[in-house]
C-alpha cells in the first residue's frame, strides 16, 4: 500500500494557537515523542522569529533521529539562512520556504505583480536549495488563487528544486469536493509533477480541515501536514489523530497507510495538552476522554454483546489502558511498573521508585486506580523539569462568610519556606501565598480543572497558565483535593518558569557555507 507521509506541525503552526508559546525544552519534550509515535516529518519552528526559535529548532535538529527536522522561512535571505543554520545539525534537515499566490495577498499584503512573485518564488528555492537537498515550497493560501497561476508557480519551484509542493488551504475557506479538485487539477495541469510530493495543510475555520485533507489525499496527495489535538493559528490545523486513524480505519476507502504508530496516539495528546496548556474537549475524535464511553443503555448493553456494535476503533489500539480498573492499595510494585510498561512508560529505577510512592500515596486516599491516573501520576514530574520549590503544606480557611486565608509551606532544597495570604477565593490566596514565597509575580492567564476519572474520589486536574515578564508557561497538578491539584499546578508553572530563566549552553549557528 502507498504510504502517505504525516508532516507534523504541531512544534510551528500548533504553536501559534493563541497562549501556546513552548519553551525549547518542552519542544524537545513533544518532539521526543512525536518521533516515537513515528510521524516523517517535525516542522520545528520558524526559526527567523526569535532567536528563541531559532535555539529551539536547532536543538531539536540536534536531538532527534528518524523524522526529518524542518524549518519554516519565508521568501526572504536571512529566513532563509536563519532556518538553514537552525536545521543543519540534523540527518535529515529540511527547509520549507513560503509565498502567497493568492490575488488579496499579492495585492494588499506583498504588493507584487504576479511576475514577481513567480521570479522571487524561484529564486528562494533555488537560494534554499543551496544550503539544503530538502526543500519544501508552500504556496501560501493556494485554494483562494488562480487556479492557472498556481500551476505555473508549481511547475517552476519545481523545475528549481522543490522536492516538495504543499497546497495550504491557509484561511480555511475551501470545502472538500473542491480542494480534491484542486489538488487533482493540479496533478493533470503540471507537467513535472511527479518529480516532486504533493502536500497539503489545512486550516480549520469552518471545521473542515481534516474533510479537506482527505479528499486531498483521495485526489492524489502524498504528503499531509497536520497537528496534535488539531491545534494551530485561530480555529486550529487538520488534527494529525483523525487522519491517521480515518485512513486506517476506512483502508477500504483511501487504500493508503502512514508509519504511525497508533498506540502512541493517546499519550502524544497529553504531553501536547499538558505542555501548551490547551484542553483537549471531551469529545475531541479519537483522543477526547469521551472519546469511547459508551452512555446510553442500549449502547452500553450492545457493546457487551458485541463490541463492534457501537466501536469503530479499539480504544487500546489508540493508547487508552484496555482495562479500566487496573490497581488499588495492595498492589505491588511489580504490578504497578508492568502495568506502566503496558502504557507505554519505562521509567528508570529513581523514577520508578518516585511513581511508586505516588501511586501509594494515591491508593490511600482512592479505592480503585485507573490508567488515567497512573497516566497522570506518571506525567505529574517524573518526566519533567526540576523541582525547585515542592508543595510541603497547604491549609487553608474559607467559607461564604469569611475572606479565604492559605497558609503555604513549600520545600526549598532543605529549606521549608512559610507564607499565608488572603485572597478572593482559595486558589487566589494559596496563589497569593506561593508569590509570596518565590518572590516572582505571576499573572494568572488560564486555569482549568477537569476530573480524571469518574467517583467522587476522582483526581482532579488542574492546568493553568501564567506569566512572568515576557515568559509564559503552563503547569500541571492533581490531586484528590482540588485546591491542592490547583497549588501543584502554579508550583509545576513556576519551576518551568526559573528553569527556562537558568542560563543554557545557547547552540553557536552554524557556519553557512555557499
Ligand atoms: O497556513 C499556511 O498557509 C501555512 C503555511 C506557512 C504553510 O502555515
Ligand atoms: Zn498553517
Amino acid at each position: 500500500m502507498k504510504k502517505i507521509i504525516i508532516f507534523d506541525t504541531t512544534l510551528r503552526d500548533g504553536e501559534q494557537s493563541p497562549g501556546a508559546s513552548l519553551d525549547v525544552n518542552s519542544k524537545i519534550e513533544i518532539a521526543r515523542q512525536l518521533a516515537r509515535l513515528g510521524v516523517d516529518v517535525i516542522e520545528a519552528g520558524f526559526p527567523i522569529a526569535s532567536k528563541g526559535d531559532f535555539n529551539a529548532v536547532y536543538k531539536v535538529a540536534g536531538a532527534i533521529k528518524g523524522a526529518s527536522i524542518c524549518g519554516l522561512a519565508r521568501a526572504i535571505k536571512s529566513d532563509i539562512e536563519a532556518c538553514a543554520g537552525a536545521v543543519k545539525p540534523a540527518k535529515k534537515p529540511r527547509i520549507h520556504v513560503f509565498l502567497a499566490t493568492s490575488k488579496i495577498h499579492m495585492q494588499y499584503k506583498l504588493k507584487k505583480a504576479e511576475s514577481e512573485i513567480l521570479k522571487l518564488a524561484v529564486w528562494a528555492v533555488e537560494y534554499s536549495r543551496k544550503f539544503c537537498d530538502d526543500v519544501e515550497f508552500s504556496p501560501e493560501d493556494a485554494s483562494r488563487s488562480d487556479r492557472d497561476f498556481l500551476c505555473k508557480v508549481v511547475e517552476s519551484v519545481i523545475k528549481a528544486g522543490a522536492k516538495t509542493v504543499n497546497i495550504p488551504d491557509t484561511v480555511g475557506y475551501a470545502m472538500p469536493a473542491e480542494f480534491g479538485s484542486l489538488i487533482k487539477t493540479i496533478k493533470n495541469k503540471v507537467p513535472n509533477i511527479n518529480k516532486t510530493v504533493i502536500s497539503v495543510h489545512c486550516h480549520n475555520d469552518l471545521g473542515m480541515g481534516v474533510s479537506n485533507s482527505l479528499s486531498a489525499v483521495q485526489n492524489g496527495a502524498e504528503q499531509v501536514e497536520c497537528t496534535i489535538n488539531g491545534i494551530g493559528e485561530r480555529a486550529g490545523n487538520a488534527s494529525l489523530e483523525e487522519i491517521v486513524m480515518a485512513i486506517d480505519t476506512r483502508k477500504d476507502i483511501f487504500g493508503v497507510t502512514t508509519s504511525i504508530n497508533k498506540k502512541e496516539l493517546y499519550k502524544t495528546s497529553r504531553l501536547v495538552s499538558k505542555l501548551t496548556g490547551i484542553v483537549v474537549q471531551p469529545n475531541k475524535a479519537i483522543v477526547g476522554r469521551n472519546a469511547f464511553a459508551h452512555e446510553a443503555g442500549i449502547h452500553q448493553d450492545g457493546v457487551l454483546k458485541k463490541r463492534s456494535t457501537y466501536e469503530i476503533i479499539k480504544p487500546e489500539d489508540v493508547g487508552f489502558g484496555g482495562t479500566r480498573l487496573v490497581l488499588g492499595k495492595h498492589s505491588g510494585r511489580h504490578a504497578f511498573n508492568d502495568r506502566l510498561v503496558k502504557l507505554g512508560f519505562e521509567l528508570d529505577e529513581k523514577g520508578l521508585a518516585r511513581a511508586f510512592e505516588r501511586f501509594k500515596s494515591l491508593a490511600d486516599k482512592k479505592k480503585e486506580i485507573f490508567d488515567e491516573d497512573l497516566l497522570s501520576i506518571v506525567e505529574d514530574g517524573i518526566v519533567s523539569i526540576p523541582e525547585t520549590y515542592r508543595l510541603e503544606d497547604l491549609s487553608i480557611a474559607s467559607g461564604n462568610k469569611i475572606t479565604p486565608k492559605a497558609a503555604i509551606g513549600l520545600a526549598k532544597g532543605a529549606k521549608l519556606l512559610k507564607k499565608s495570604s488572603f485572597g478572593d477565593g482559595p486558589v487566589d490566596a494559596c496563589y497569593k501565598a506561593i508569590d509570596a514565597i518565590t518572590g516572582l509575580k505571576c499573572r494568572l492567564l488560564d486555569y482549568s480543572l477537569k476530573s480524571i476519572t469518574g467517583g467522587k474520589d476522582a483526581l482532579g486536574e488542574v492546568t493553568v497558565r501564567i506569566k512572568s515578564n515576557k515568559d509564559e508557561v503552563s503547569g500541571r497538578g492533581t490531586s484528590t483535593d482540588i485546591i491542592e491539584a490547583s497549588a501543584k499546578a502554579y508550583v509545576n508553572a513556576v519551576n518551568r518558569l526559573i528553569f527556562n530563566r537558568l542560563p543554557k549552553i545557547s547552540p553557536k549557528p552554524a557556519k553557512l557555507k555557499l
